[in-house]
């Protein structure tokens, strides 16, 4: 026949607690320091960290690379994971808000910019193709009190809604105005085909881009 035990014989840790005599500070203590180890990912109470571990901490960007770039102008220098789309260079590492991520697929054009001269839909481009290219985004076009041409003609034709587009809508068309295109109508909304505006401006973008063309 088993021998049934006692309560003193449980080992301590298996100890029934005593709901009377558990006071709460008791009780947040028990179970915070087992849920502040778990929610931070800490180790537990034994184990080792690894010091590779500790190594990474220190040193966060092994991988990166510098990266020059000449940005409306201005020489540039970055450090950037390899995987940064120009965007995103541009974006987030220089603060040049102006082109737009409407698709981050190639499939909108609000992230148009030139490169050397060049449209280029920035967010299917990585930055680490760029190193020495010139750069100009819709910062770098014109300045309020200068601005070009194109920006005035779309200011003039109500070429804009909400205006997501518009920096890369205005970005193709000054682009286009040193591409093969016919005169019609049509031939400037094909070659604005890449440019997708949601607002439907269309007829009003192609008016401004047909009055700097002819001017
Ligand atoms: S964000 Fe680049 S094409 Fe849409
Ligand atoms: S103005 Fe709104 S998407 Fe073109």
């Amino acid at each position: 026949m088993s021998e049934k035990k006692s309560g003193a014989d449980v080992p301590a840790t298996h100890a029934p607690i005593d709901s009377a005599t558990l006071s709460r500070r008791n009780f947040l203590q028990m179970v915070g320091v087992t849920g502040a180890a778990t929610g931070l990912g800490l180790p537990k109470a034994g184990h080792a960290v690894p010091l590779a571990a500790t190594a990474e901490i220190k040193d966060a960007d092994p991988g990166k690379l510098s990266l020059k770039l000449k940005v409306n102008g201005s020489n540039q220098t970055l450090r950037v994971d390899p995987r940064t789309t120009l965007l995103d260079a541009l974006r987030d590492h220089l603060q040049l808000t102006g082109s737009k991520k409407g698709c981050d697929h190639g499939q909108c054009g609000a992230c148009t910019v030139h490169v050397n001269g060049r449209r280029v839909n920035a967010c299917l481009s990585l930055a680490a193709m760029h190193e020495g290219d010139e750069i100009t985004t819709i910062e770098g076009l014109g300045k309020p009190g200068s601005l070009h041409p194109m920006q005035q003609a779309f200011l003039q034709h109500d070429g804009y809604q909400c205006g997501y587009c518009t920096s890369g809508q205005i970005m193709s068309a000054t682009a286009l105005l040193h591409e093969p295109c016919g005169s019609a109508n049509a031939d400037v909304k094909e070659a604005m085909s890449g440019n997708i505006c949601r607002c439907g401006a269309y007829s009003n973008i192609v008016a401004a881009i047909q009055q700097v063309r002819k001017a």
